[in-house]
């Protein structure tokens, strides 16, 4: 074995790549369970990319055969119909997970300064998981791919100009075709999965680069020789982290939070598991039951709404009435997203020591969140419309109000190193 190990690391750095990213890398001590969720997506995005390539072994990409392989699947295919609630609950599962956490992100700051590329790369990795989802989602070609599919790409046509070429070059047709189909199923079989890829690996790149920020918000890399050795770690961490700093308050990646990760894994999956075996539609959330029936071009569903992850930023959409000033505003909320490390000012990362303002801001913020997620599956009132408006309101508030408090914001007195 060491043999092939010496044999492999002459041609491939395969050893010195484990130790700098793996056995030898210095990882924060106190890391709480918001930190399972980067290595909950990794998991996600393998379970899509496996299960997706077995449906995709007997799933037929056109107008006539779509809907009828995909009950082939469930029906006939051995464990078809697990590979598919696989899939459709791993869809949902992503965005669980995605959404904590980058909500860890902002409690904790973690897109501050030197962070921000990490949270470009995961900003960028949220726009094409959307669209991924999105053009999965029209492949089971039933009432709700079919017509969800219709309002979205419609919304392009709010654009001046280009508006009316731009989708039609989008669906390929003049309506919702089998030609739109087909590219919906070239995209999301291979053209986007693979950029999700380059992007997570782009992504985790960047956060080796300058290691993990941590619940407390402060730096494991201290001046080289500024601290005792007596407290130090005891840990061997690789010279590439070590030559330059004095590490502290760390601990190496393997074993420690491999097992950590690996026992939150066991615990994800008794819930995966539970909506895969017990509940895959989840009352409606994770399979909407329009989507038991085939496409009908010809017959409008009572009330079109995107699947739950979509929701917040459809309620934007509804909130509008002009519906280019709504398809901006809908944009809007994630380049100000995007925008996040430049609107936080503040000196400090973590949330435990922040002003009060700010934590009412962000709950705020978290809470405006889901109710217009929760506005967006419900069809159209007056009292809905106005608390649309209003939540929309408050989510943009978020932000503007960040930037002008943040810069001298009262914060608490920060530690110099790691106690809990
Ligand atoms: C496929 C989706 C994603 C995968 C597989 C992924 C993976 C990871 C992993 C493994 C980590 C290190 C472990 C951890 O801190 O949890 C991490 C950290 C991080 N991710 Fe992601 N991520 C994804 C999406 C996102 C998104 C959408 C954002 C935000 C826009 C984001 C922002 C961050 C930040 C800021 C960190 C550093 C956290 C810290 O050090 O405190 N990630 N990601």
């Amino acid at each position: 074995m060491g043999k092939l190990v010496d044999w492999i690391d002459e041609r491939i750095p395969m050893s010195k790549t484990m130790k700098i990213h793996v056995t030898e890398y210095p990882a924060p001590k106190n890391f709480n369970v918001w930190y399972i969720f980067g290595s909950l997506a990794m998991l996600v995005l393998v379970n899509q990319i496996l299960t997706g390539i077995w449906l995709t072994m007997n799933y037929v990409p056109t107008a006539d055969g779509a809907f009828r392989s995909v009950e082939y699947i469930m029906r006939d295919v051995e464990f078809g119909w697990l590979l598919r609630y696989m899939h459709s609950t791993g869809a949902s599962a992503f965005f669980v997970v995605v959404y904590l956490h980058m909500f860890r992100g902002m409690m904790y700051g973690s897109y501050q300064k030197p962070r921000e590329l990490i949270w470009i790369f995961g900003m960028l990795i949220f726009l094409v998981l959307m669209a991924e989802a999105f053009m999965g989602y029209l492949l089971p070609w039933g009432q709700m791919s079919y017509w969800g599919a219709q309002v979205i790409i419609s919304l392009f046509g709010a654009i001046p100009w280009i508006g009316d070429d731009l989708t039609l070059w989008i669906r390929g047709d003049y309506v919702i075709s089998g030609a739109t189909l087909n590219r919906f199923f070239a995209l999301h079989v291979i053209a986007l999965p693979l950029v999700l890829v380059i992007l997570v690996f782009l992504h985790i790149v960047a956060l080796h680069e300058v290691g993990s920020n941590n619940p407390e918000g402060i730096s494991i890399k201290k001046k080289k020789n500024s601290v005792p050795d007596e407290e130090k770690p005891k840990f061997k961490f690789h010279h590439r982290f070590t030559s330059k700093y004095d590490i502290v308050d760390a601990i190496p990646f393997y074993p420690y939070y491999v097992v950590k990760d690996i026992f939150w894994v066991g615990i994800f999956l008794f819930f995966f598991s539970y909506v895969i075996f017990f509940n895959p539609a989840m009352g409606g959330f994770f399979l909407e039951p329009p989507n038991f029936e085939a496409a009908n071009p010809l017959k409008t569903p009572e009330h079109i709404a995107p699947v739950w992850y979509f929701t917040p930023f459809y309620a934007i959409l509804r909130a509008v009435p002009d519906k280019l000033m709504g398809v901006l505003l809908m944009f809007g909320a994630i380049v100000f997203l995007f925008l996040l490390p430049w609107l936080d000012r503040s000196k400090v990362r973590s949330i435990r020591y922040r002003s009060t303002f700010h934590k009412v801001n962000l709950t705020v913020f978290v809470i405006s969140f889901i109710v217009l997620g929760y506005l967006g599956v419900k069809p159209v009132t007056e009292v809905y419309t106005f608390l649309a408006r209003l939540f929309t309101f408050l989510y943009f508030a978020f932000f503007i109000l960040l930037w002008f408090y943040s810069k001298n914001e009262k914060t608490k007195p920060v530690p110099e190193r790691i106690t809990k």
